[in-house]
C-alpha cells in the first residue's frame, strides 16, 4: 500500500483582471484552448487563455451554477431558474429550458457535459438547509429529474470509459458512485468518499488513469483519490475555499482550481483561479451536442 502524499504544490495565478466570489465551474475548450468558468454571485461567465489573455465576460441575469459550450459554439450556462444559451460575444440568453423549481429557494448549481455531450446539472437549496434539489440531464428540450432529495448538488465527473459516474451533495459530505450507461442511466448508488465535517466536497474531475480529484470547500485542498476511493495525493493550497478543478492546456495536465472569496479567512488569493502542474493528464471535455439538445 502507498501512503498519501501531502504536497504544497508550486502553482501559477492565472493573470486575469479581477477575483471572483464564487468562482466554480472551470471547463477547457479544447477547440479554442480556452478556459470558461463562471462567478456565480458575480453574475458572469468568464473565458481566458491559460496565459491570462481574457475575454470580455459575459453578464447573466441571475446566478450562473456553470456554462460550457455547445457544438456550435454558443455558451450554454445554468442560471438560477434554467438553461439558456448566448452568443460568445454577446450576452443575449436565449432560454432552452425553465425550471420547473422556486429559484427564490432554490437555484442551479454545478453542471457539465458528459463523454456523449449530454449535459447534466443539479440544482441546491440556497440556503443549504433541505433536500429540496436535484440532479437532471438535458435533451430534447426537456431536462430528466435522475435524483432527487439532495440539498447541495454539486461536482460531477466519469470514469474514463463512462461506466462509472460521481456524483456530489456537499452537504451530506458525500461522493457517491453510480454505474452509468451509455443511455445516461444511472443506477447502484454507493459511497465513494465522506468528508469530515469542517469541509464540504465540491468540485471534482476524473483524470486519464480514472483517479478522482475533489475540492474541498472550507478544506483548503484538493484531495486525488485512487479509483477504489482511497487518499492519493492532498495538494494543500493557500485558499480556504476551492470550489472546483479541471485539466486544461494543450496536454491536459495544467489543474486549474478556481475559488471563493466570501468570508474574512479565506485568504488573500482567495477568489483567484490557480493554475498545478499536476503531472497527470486529464480527459477532454465534449461539447454540449446540439444534435442532443
Ligand atoms: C455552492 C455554494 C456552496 C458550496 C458548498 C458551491 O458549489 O455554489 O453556494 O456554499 O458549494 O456547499
Ligand atoms: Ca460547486
Amino acid at each position: 500500500m502507498t501512503a498519501t502524499v501531502h504536497q504544497r504544490p508550486a502553482f501559477d495565478v492565472l493573470a486575469v483582471s479581477s477575483r471572483d466570489r464564487l468562482g466554480e465551474g472551470p471547463w477547457w475548450d479544447a477547440a479554442r484552448a480556452e478556459l470558461l468558468w463562471v462567478d456565480i454571485l458575480g453574475r458572469r461567465v468568464r473565458r481566458a487563455t491559460l496565459d491570462g489573455a481574457e475575454s470580455k465576460p459575459l453578464d447573466t441575469p441571475s446566478e450562473v451554477g456553470f456554462a460550457v459550450r455547445d457544438s456550435d459554439g454558443r455558451v450554454l450556462a445554468g442560471l438560477s431558474d434554467g438553461l439558456a444559451v448566448s452568443d460568445p460575444e454577446v450576452a443575449a440568453w436565449n432560454p432552452i429550458w425553465a425550471g420547473t423549481h422556486d429559484a427564490a429557494t432554490v437555484r442551479i448549481n454545478d453542471g457539465k457535459t458528459d463523454r456523449h455531450g449530454r449535459v447534466w446539472f443539479g440544482t441546491m437549496h440556497r440556503t443549504e438547509a433541505e433536500p429540496a434539489a436535484s440532479l437532471f440531464s438535458f435533451g430534447g428540450g426537456t431536462a430528466t429529474s435522475r435524483l432527487t432529495g439532495i440539498t447541495t448538488s454539486n461536482g460531477l465527473g466519469w470514469s474514463p470509459d463512462g461506466s462509472l459516474f460521481y456524483y456530489t451533495d456537499s452537504a451530506a459530505r458525500t461522493i457517491w458512485v453510480f454505474d452509468c450507461d451509455p443511455s445516461g442511466e444511472i443506477s447502484n448508488r454507493r459511497v465513494f468518499v465522506t468528508d469530515p465535517e469542517d469541509q464540504a466536497p465540491d468540485g471534482l474531475t476524473v483524470d486519464a488513469t480514472g483517479c478522482v480529484w475533489g475540492a474541498k470547500w472550507n478544506g483548503g485542498r484538493v484531495v486525488r483519490y485512487s479509483p477504489e476511493g482511497r487518499v492519493d495525493r492532498v495538494l494543500e493550497l493557500p485558499v480556504a475555499k476551492p470550489t472546483s478543478v479541471a485539466f486544461a492546456g494543450p496536454g491536459l495536465d495544467t489543474l486549474v482550481v478556481t475559488s471563493a472569496r466570501m468570508d474574512d479567512g479565506d485568504g488573500e488569493l482567495a477568489g483567484a483561479v490557480l493554475l498545478v502542474d499536476a503531472g497527470v493528464s486529464g480527459l477532454p471535455e465534449q461539447p454540449a451536442s446540439v444534435a442532443l439538445l
